[in-house]
C-alpha cells in the first residue's frame, strides 16, 4: 500500500517539483505513521526536504503540496502541520478497495515486478553419522523461512544441504561400521532397519577412544581415509549406507518440522571431492597461493591474528588433505558457474563468521564472483545460540546436547495437554493433529520471533502460552476466524462485500493488513524472520481488538455483517499466508 501511495504522490507532484528544479523519485517520499494515530495514517515530511533545496518556506510548500494532493477518492484528510508536515488519512473507499485487490491476488501481492534472480540458499548442513541436536534447529528453520520468503517474492531458490559427509570423522565411523555391516550382511539383515544413528555415534566414540589409546588404530583409520578418498568400492558402498541411514533420520526430523529440504538438495562435501585439486590449482593460477611449512595457504592482509601476523587460509594441509575451507571454495565456484547463482546465502551460527569472511574474500580476490559488470553476492546470515534456563547453551540434564527428535516429541506432548484443556470435546485424532501443529509451531516460532543475532532462552511455558507473542496465539486467532465462518455457515469464496473500515477498530485492522507486503519485503531485505513474527503478532492483536468491539455475525445490519466478514476473510488469509511463510501450520480448529 505504502509503495502505491508513494507512486501516486510522486505522480501528482512531478510537475510541481520540476517547477522548483527538483526531480522526485517515488521511493524518496517517506510515509511513516504519525506519532498519534488521530493525526492520520501517514505523516509526510517532504515539504521540509523540498524547502531546504528550494530555499522556500516549508509551510508555504506544504500548503501548495496539500492542494495538489486533495482528492476525496484517495484521502479523507490532507492536513498541513507546522513546521512543514502533511498528515494524510486514507479515504475509506481507498482502504477497502486496496484490501480487496490484495485478497483477489492468490499471492497477496507479495511478488516483485523485477526479473527473478537465482539465489543459492545453503542451510541446515547436517553432519553424517550424528543425530540432529538443538544446535541444528536455527540454521534449518531460519534458512527455511528465508527460502519461503524469497520464493514468495518471485526469486528462484536453489536449496543446498551442505552435508558434512567426507573426511576423518567419516573414516572413524567406517572403521567400526565395516565389520558391523558385514555381520548384518551375513545374517541377511537390512542395515537401514537394523542400525540407528545412535549406533553410529557410539562407533565414533569407540573409534576416538581407540585412536587415542593405540597408534595402530590411528594407522588403520588413516588407511581407511586414504582408501575411501581413493575410491575403494567396498568403503564407498559402506559410506553410502551410513549416509542413507543418517539421512533417513534427518528427513524424519525435517518432515516433523515441515522443512522443505529434500534429497534433491543434498550436496555435501563429498560432492566436491574431485574438484578440490582443481580449486587449489585455480587459486595458484590467480596468484593467491603461498606455501608455508608444507601447507598451501592464501594470505589476505585484512585477516591478521592478535599479534598482527597474517592469518593463513589453509587450503591444502602438509599431509595433502583438504580443509573445510577448500570444500567451501569449491562450492562457491560450483554455485556460481554450475548453478548460475546471482546471490549465495549461507545460514550458520555466528561462530563461523571468520570462516565465511575468509572464504568470501578469497573468492573475491580471485575474481570468482565477477559476473560481467555485476557481482555475485555472497552473504553469511548468522544467529546466536539457544540457551537453557541457566543462561548457558541448552543441554540435557546429563550434560549432553539435546536431540532434536526428542525435543520435538516433547513439544507435541506438551501441546496435546494445552489443546485438551482448551477444547476437550475435539475428537482425539484431531486433538493429535492440532497438538502437532501447535507444538512444532511453538518451538519454531519461539526461535523465529527473536532477532536472529541474539541468543535466547528456551522456555516451554512461554512458547506454549495462548497469550502473548507465541505461535499458539496466532494459530488461535486464525482458528477463531475460521469458527466465525463455520458458525455463520459462510463460505469465504462467496463473500462479495467490500471490507468494513469505518469503525476505528476495523480501520486499524485494515491498515495493518495493507502493510503485509511491505513487511515481507523488509524480511527479504534484511533476511530477518522476526520482522514477520512481530507483524503477525500485531495483526492478531488488531484482529482481537476488532472482534471485541465489532460483532460480526450479530452485526446491526446485514450489510455491516457482510463487510465485517470480508474483513475477517482478509485477516484470515494474511495470517495463514504469514504463518505459511514461517513454515507454521494454521489449523482451522483449536
Ligand atoms: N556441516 C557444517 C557444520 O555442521 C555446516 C555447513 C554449512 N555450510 C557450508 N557451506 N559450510 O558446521
Amino acid at each position: 500500500m505504502r509503495e502505491r501511495l508513494q507512486e501516486l504522490i510522486a505522480d501528482r507532484l512531478t510537475g510541481y517539483a520540476a517547477s522548483l528544479g527538483i526531480t522526485l523519485p517515488a521511493d524518496q517520499i517517506e510515509l511513516p505513521a504519525p506519532p498519534d494515530p488521530a493525526l492520520g495514517d501517514f505523516a509526510m515530511n517532504l515539504p521540509l526536504k523540498l524547502a531546504r533545496v528550494a530555499r522556500k518556506a516549508p509551510l508555504a510548500i506544504a500548503g501548495e503540496i496539500a492542494d495538489l494532493l486533495r482528492d476525496r477518492e484517495v484521502f479523507a484528510k490532507v492536513e498541513v502541520a507546522p513546521p512543514g508536515y502533511i498528515n494524510l488519512a486514507l479515504a475509506e473507499g481507498a482502504i477497502s478497495a486496496a484490501l480487496n485487490a490484495i485478497v483477489a491476488d492468490t499471492q497477496l501481492q507479495l511478488r516483485t515486478d523485477g526479473a527473478p534472480r537465482t539465489v543459492v540458499l545453503d542451510y541446515s548442513g547436517v553432519n553424517i553419522a550424528k543425530q540432529m541436536h538443538v544446535g541444528h534447529l536455527r540454521s534449518t528453520i531460519i534458512g527455511d523461512v528465508i527460502g519461503r520468503v524469497l520464493e514468495a517474492r518471485g526469486e528462484r531458490v536453489i536449496r543446498q544441504n551442505h552435508l558434512g559427509d567426507w573426511g576423518l570423522p567419516i573414516a572413524m565411523v567406517l572403521w567400526k561400521a565395516g565389520p558391523a555391516l558385514r555381520d548384518l550382511d551375513a545374517r541377511g539383515e537390512d542395515p537401514l532397519q537394523a542400525l540407528t544413528v545412535a549406533d553410529l555415534e557410539q562407533m565414533y566414540r569407540d573409534a576416538t577412544a581407540a585412536v587415542k589409546a593405540d597408534p595402530h588404530a590411528s594407522d588403520a583409520v588413516h588407511r581407511i581415509l586414504v582408501a575411501l578418498q581413493g575410491g575403494d568400492p567396498r568403503l564407498l558402498a559402506d559410506w553410502q549406507t551410513i549416509t542413507r541411514l543418517s539421512m533417513q533420520e534427518v528427513y524424519r526430523v525435517y518432515a516433523e518440522l515441515g522443512v522443505l529440504l529434500t534429497a534433491d538438495d543434498e550436496r555435501g562435501e563429498s560432492f566436491y571431492r574431485d574438484q578440490l585439486a582443481g580449486t587449489v590449482a585455480a587459486l595458484a593460477a590467480c596468484g593467491a597461493l603461498t606455501e608455508s611449512q608444507g601447507a598451501m595457504c592464501v594470505f589476505l592482509e585484512q585477516f591478521t591474528g592478535k599479534d598482527g601476523t597474517p592469518l593463513p587460509v589453509i587450503v591444502r594441509k602438509s599431509d595433502g588433505g583438504y580443509n573445510y575451507e577448500t570444500f567451501d571454495l569449491a562450492a562457491i565456484r560450483f554455485r556460481i558457474e554450475g548453478l548460475g547463482a546471482d546471490r549465495v546465502i549461507y545460514v550458520t551460527d555466528a561462530r563461523q563468521a571468520l570462516h565465511f569472511a575468509q572464504v568470501f574474500a578469497v573468492a573475491e580476490r580471485c575474481g570468482w564472483t565477477a559476473r560481467g559488470d555485476a557481482r555475485v553476492a555472497l552473504e553469511h546470515v548468522t544467529f546466536g545460540s539457544v540457551l537453557g534456563a541457566d543462561g548457558t547453551p541448552l543441554k540435557t540434564r546429563g550434560g549432553e546436547n539435546v536431540k532434536l527428535a526428542d525435543l520435538l516429541a516433547e513439544a507435541v506432548a506438551r501441546a496435546y495437554a494445552v489443546v485438551h484443556e482448551k477444547n476437550p470435546d475435539l475428537p482425539d485424532a484431531e486433538k493429535r493433529a492440532v497438538a502437532r501443529a501447535v507444538g512444532i509451531g511453538a518451538v519454531k516460532y519461539s526461535d523465529l520471533r527473536q532477532d536472529r543475532h541474539n541468543d535466547y532462552v528456551f522456555d516451554w511455558d512461554r512458547m506454549l502460552a495462548l497469550v502473548g507473542n507465541t505461535a499458539p496465539y496466532l494459530q488461535y486467532a486464525h482458528a477463531r476466524i475460521c469458527s466465525i465462518f463455520r458458525k455463520g455457515g459462510v463460505e469465504e469464496e462467496a463473500i462479495t462485500a467490500a471490507p468494513a473500515v469505518s469503525h476505528p477498530a476495523e480501520r486499524a485492522l485494515a491498515l495493518k493488513l495493507l502493510a503485509f507486503a511491505e513487511v515481507v519485503e523488509a524480511v527479504e531485505a534484511e533476511l530477518r524472520p522476526h520482522i514477520l513474527c512481530t507483524y503477525l503478532y500485531e495483526l492478531a492483536t488488531a484482529f482481537s481488538g476488532f472482534y471485541d468491539q465489532c460483532p460480526v455475525l450479530t452485526a446491526e445490519t446485514e450489510a455491516s455483517k457482510q463487510a465485517r466478514l470480508a474483513l475477517c476473510r482478509a485477516a484470515r488469509r494474511t495470517l495463514a499466508r504469514g504463518l505459511e511463510l514461517l513454515g507454521i501450520e494454521a489449523p482451522r480448529e483449536m
